[in-house]
């Protein structure tokens, strides 16, 4: 039996959550270089693994330093992810499994796949039965605060027996899909009940001060998952940490935190890249580029264009040094583009 790499992590855990066409092997040990403490792959189809693995496996596979990797599998038939387990921890040996259970996307809810199978009781049993009885390695979820009349209480309520080891939390409903409030009271009720399991809270993590505030509101959460919020900001995991590093004496509900994100040089508005040194940023986005490149060639020039646009948002100049940017065909052009700046 592998030890379960969940329990060893100091908390709160900073964790990179999963996103498709995002969280790639680059992306993810740029994350890790930066404060993170697991990293998600993008969703992998249990049926693709099932009948045709090759491409599927290319998809995930990893390097060593993005260690702890956690693989999320979504479909919808226990077969399929029995085998899919199976294929994952013989063939790739990440440090963890994960099973989406929060997906709203059409392509995979409309085939009864991710946040479809919430109010599905037995189906959700069978399927991380399927997954725990495959693997050694330990299990996760990742779920929505609910879809319709179906709330993460229930959800939980009917699988917390199961031998899964944490829980991922999006703190809205499927109905409030990517932009609605985030619920994290939910988190914390689902920690109480299920409390020698682990527990992050994830939605809505856009600057150091959105974790900082959420892990001082709700103290019991064992941390969060943040998917956005890394877009151009891959430090923000560090960001948090440094916060939280600092002022310890934080308190919930006051406005401290923004006073002392201003010392601290963090912009509160969301969205906006913040006061991080550009030189660093730079610096990033060159190894960032070396390391898509080093993995996928052309494709992943392709690929590094919405981060470049992501890491220069709200620099003077963005617009130029951002069409400039999404133009360059090679890591060298980058490199020099950049050193113009
Ligand atoms: C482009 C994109 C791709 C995503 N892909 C996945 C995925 O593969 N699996 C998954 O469980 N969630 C996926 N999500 C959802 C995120 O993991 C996260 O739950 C959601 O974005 C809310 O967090 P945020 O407010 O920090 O962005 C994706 C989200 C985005 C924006």
């Amino acid at each position: 039996m592998q030890s379960n790499f969940w329990k060893k992590l100091k908390k709160p855990i900073l964790a990179l959550a999963p996103m498709a066409g995002i969280t790639d092997s680059a992306f993810r040990e740029i994350c890790r270089r930066n404060g993170t403490d697991v990293v998600y792959s993008e969703m992998a189809s249990v049926s693709a693994l099932y009948f045709k693995p090759d491409k599927t496996l290319e998809l995930v596979r990893f390097k060593k330093k993005e260690r702890p990797y956690v693989v999320q599998l979504f479909g919808k038939d226990p077969a399929h992810f029995a085998k899919a387990a199976k294929v994952i921890t013989e063939k790739i040996k990440p440090d963890g499994i994960d099973i989406n259970f929060g997906c709203p996307a059409k392509k995979v809810f409309g085939h009864g796949s991710g946040c479809a199978l919430m109010p599905q009781k037995e189906l959700a049993r069978q399927i991380i039965s399927a997954v725990c009885d495959n693997t050694h390695l330990p299990v996760s979820i990742k779920i929505r605060a609910g879809l319709r009349d179906t709330t993460a209480i229930h959800f939980i309520e009917n699988i917390k027996d199961l031998p899964f080891s944490t829980v991922m939390v999006h703190g809205r409903t499927y109905e409030g899909s990517f932009s609605g409030k985030v619920n994290y009271e939910i988190v914390e009720k689902i920690k109480k009940m299920i409390p020698d399991k682990i527990v992050l809270a994830n939605g809505g993590i856009f600057t150091p001060e959105d974790g900082a505030r959420i892990l001082k509101n709700h103290p019991s959460i064992d941390g969060l998952g943040v998917a956005r919020g890394t877009w151009g900001k891959p430090f923000i995991f560090n960001q948090i940490k440094e916060l939280l590093a600092c002022h310890p004496e934080l308190d919930s509900g006051s406005n401290k935190i923004s006073k002392i994100s201003k010392k601290f040089r963090f912009r509160v508005k969301p969205g906006m890249t913040n006061d991080y040194d550009f030189k660093k940023i730079k610096k990033i986005m060159i190894t960032h580029a070396e390391l898509i490149w080093k993995d996928k060639k052309d494709l992943g020039m392709f690929e590094i264009r919405k981060h470049l646009a992501w890491y220069v948002k709200g620099f003077p100049g963005a617009g130029e040094l951002r069409r400039k940017l999404v133009e360059a065909k090679s890591v060298k052009e980058i490199k020099n583009i950049l050193k113009d700046f």
